[in-house]
């Protein structure tokens, strides 16, 4: 029994390559990035000291990034004003990833820039990282909306859905196998359910770490992954932010650092 569900997986694996390998940016051969090179920029310095196979991870981020951003897959594409493809640090030992982009995400193309984003950046200092020091991204790169035929509402914003994260999921995937964190922050129930356990709750996760498992494409070094409450759920419930806290340090520890001196 136990085969046949392992079999299944790697027929389930190899089928999903097979489908997806025109788009799926491998990071393991020099011919492949000296394509992308012809028309991407210099940018392209390999620094990173977490490299295993890949010649220029920085090439790599890039031809993501402009996939996302001519992305019309489903229809979030149709809708948004800017794709987010994401941002920070492609060296990054630390990657957090939120649900998808909101209003102000969606006008500046940026990951977590409006109110969330701004208690995520004291997260991030709490825990004694820069912001440029880490990497951030979300489930799917565009902006899902309740009324999606009135883009300029306020308020608008929803969880992206089964399909839109299924279909999106080979960018992000992508990009944890390019950057090969050291963790992964789940931030919230959309990213823990979909990287950690689907049909698990957030509160029987966060705080926990686990091994990260990704669907579309074996992992080229082991990655840890953590879940916890999105910042957007902490503005709406200050109270849950000591949870929050409890698991941030959770991992603080995982990584032998400590938070940052209290101001
Ligand atoms: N919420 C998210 O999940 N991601 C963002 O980028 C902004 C808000």
């Amino acid at each position: 029994m136990k085969s046949e569900i392992g079999k299944l997986a790697t027929d389930l694996k190899n089928f999903i390559k097979s489908s997806d390998e025109d788009d799926l940016v491998f990071c393991s051969g020099k011919n492949n990035l000296t394509q992308v090179k012809d028309n991407k920029p210099s940018q392209a310095e390999f620094t990173g000291k977490n490299a295993t196979d890949c010649a220029d991870k920085a090439v790599v981020m890039e031809q993501l990034a402009s996939q996302i951003n001519s992305c019309a897959r489903c229809d979030l594409g149709a809708t948004r004003i800017k794709a987010v493809p994401g941002e920070g640090n492609i060296n990054a030992k630390l990657m957090f990833i939120g649900e998808g982009p909101g209003y102000e995400e969606d006008r500046q193309g940026r990951p977590f820039v409006g109110k969330a984003g701004q208690l995520l950046d004291k997260i991030i200092a709490a825990m004694g990282f820069a912001r440029e020091e880490v990497f951030i991204a979300n489930m799917v790169k565009c902006h899902p909306m309740i009324d999606a035929s009135d883009p300029d509402k306020r308020g608008n914003d929803r969880a992206p859905n089964f399909d839109e994260i299924a279909v999106c999921r080979r960018y992000i995937e992508q990009q944890i196998n390019t950057i090969l964190p050291d963790y992964v922050v789940a931030l919230g129930g959309v990213a823990a359910k979909s990287l950690i356990m689907e049909a698990a709750s957030l509160s029987s996760i966060r705080g926990k770490i686990y091994d990260l498992r990704l669907s579309a494409v074996e992992l080229k070094k082991p990655v840890k992954i953590i879940a916890t409450f999105h910042p957007a759920a902490l503005l709406r419930n200050p109270g849950w932010k000591k949870d929050a806290w409890t698991d941030l340090k959770v991992l603080l520890a995982a990584m032998g650092r400590a938070p940052a001196p209290r101001q």
